[in-house]
């Protein structure tokens, strides 16, 4: 799961983009559906499972702990789980690659069962603060020994029975608030969570749809959410819906690429999860909903996206939470839009699979884009729609979203964009690249 040899790829402005693509399954929602099927007593089926590094080390780690995975060749996953409170304890550590969701959900796990874990990681998530998960679960009774900064390498020891806390999360995240919910399944009595801002709500939802006695209650503090253990999960059949935040990619490329004219199918489309859909509209770009329907519980519906002038914008603070991955795909339409569009209010993208802000900023100025950087966000000058000069290599810091949008500025560029590894896209979309080669290609 390490990126040893850097795979570079060179980007060379092409389009326009024109035909159909399918997204692949929801990455928060398919490790979910590992956590939980894993946990659930007997056979759980999962259709659309996103097949890319980050979940299949959500799968290596629950088999580690118990449970049975297993692929068929009709592409169906079938988890059979041991029951809340019966994971096992692990005979290695817990390699969790460059995924914090994994990491931090699945401390959340193991914090109230009587096992031991060592969590380790790539550079990019030896990187990332895991205090944030570290103190809630600390309070529910698990030890946790980790490295200076509260970081990866660390071991974290289960108490069972863990105490249940009531805890009002500090930053807008919803690994914090899953690991918390993840421990309280095992845990007797209630367990709060009290979200000041809405963050995804995948594991509300789902751990609801397994059995849990689990409520959420809005309140002038924010939502409360209460979760009753020790919880008895029920399998499941469960449909993944495609992944909005790989769409995100095809929405602006379309966007920014004269001629293009694309369907995205399968987009799913929580409103916890629409921030660029909106954020892209209020700069005039041309998407439409086609056949909106429910799959796997969520709202879904295939993107008819066209290319359009797009406007720069003042980015609403109050919808970072709901495009949190997205800033720097927003950050690449941003540079061919009219005008000087400012993002601010998202200090976390600081603390993602790379520093977001600083990753982006560096590349689109060695792009030759004027970009402003602020302590919780940047202020872009777009071209109106020109291609931008482009002829850089970018550095993408082991960060796959990086590589992604960078490859995205490259299609409209004068001259050509290097990205110096996209070894980590297959962390969450491995199929990126063969699906670009087609949308350029156009329909057979
Ligand atoms: C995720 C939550 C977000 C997001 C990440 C996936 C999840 O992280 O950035 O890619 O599945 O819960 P934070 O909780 O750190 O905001």
């Amino acid at each position: 799961m390490s990126h040893a040899a850097p795979q570079p790829r060179r980007i060379d402005a092409q389009g326009p983009l024109t035909g159909t693509v399918a997204v692949p399954g929801d990455k928060s929602i398919s490790h979910r559906s590992l956590m939980l099927s894993a946990l659930a007593v007997g056979e759980s089926r999962i259709e659309g499972l996103l097949e890319g590094e980050d979940v299949l080390a959500t799968a290596a780690a629950m088999r580690a702990m118990g449970a049975t995975i297993d692929r068929g060749d009709d592409g169906v996953w079938r988890v059979s789980g041991v029951g809340v409170g019966g994971l096992l304890q692990p005979a290695g550590a817990l390699d969790m690659g460059n995924s914090g969701t994994s990491t931090r959900l699945l401390m959340g796990l193991v914090a109230s069962h009587p096992i031991t874990a060592t969590f380790t990681g790539d550079a990019s998530l030896s990187g990332r603060p895991m205090g944030r998960v570290i103190e809630p679960l600390a309070r529910m009774g698990a030890d946790i020994t980790a490295s200076p900064g509260g970081r990866l390498p660390l071991m974290l020891r289960g108490l069972t029975p863990a105490v249940p806390i009531e805890y009002t999360l500090p930053v807008a995240s919803a690994q914090v608030k899953s690991a918390i919910l993840l421990a309280g399944l095992n845990t007797p009595g209630i367990t709060r969570v009290i979200e000041p801002v809405a963050t995804r709500d995948h594991s509300e939802r789902m751990l609801a749809g397994f059995g849990a006695n689990l409520t959420v209650t809005p309140s002038p503090a924010g939502r409360i959410i209460e979760i009753h253990g020790e919880a008895e999960l029920k399998p499941q059949s469960i449909t993944v819906p495609g992944d909005p935040s790989s769409a995100a990619f095809w929405l602006v490329a379309a966007s920014v690429v004269p001629g293009s004219d694309i369907v995205v199918t399968n987009v799913g489309l929580n409103p916890t999860r629409t921030g660029l859909i909106a954020a892209l509209r209020l700069m005039g770009a041309d998407i439409e909903e086609v056949d909106a329907r429910t799959v796997g519980g969520e709202p879904v519906a295939d993107l008819r996206v066209r290319h359009a002038a797009l406007t720069a914008i003042d980015v609403p603070a109050e919808i970072a939470p709901s495009m949190i991955d997205e800033y720097p795909v927003l950050f690449v339409a941003a540079a061919f839009a009219a005008g000087r569009t400012t993002a601010r209010g998202a200090h976390e993208l600081r603390v993602k699979e790379s520093d977001r802000i600083a990753t982006m900023a560096t590349a689109l100025a060695a792009c030759g884009v004027q970009v402003e950087e602020h302590e919780d966000g940047l202020s872009i000058d777009g071209t109106g729609g020109d291609a931008i000069p482009g002829g850089a290599t970018i550095a993408s810091k082991l960060d796959h979203r990086i590589a992604m949008s960078m490859t995205v500025a490259g299609l409209h560029a004068v001259r050509p964009v290097t990205i110096d590894d996209i070894g980590p896209v297959a962390t969450s979309y491995p199929g990126f690249y063969a699906s670009l080669d087609r949308l350029i290609a156009g329909p057979a």
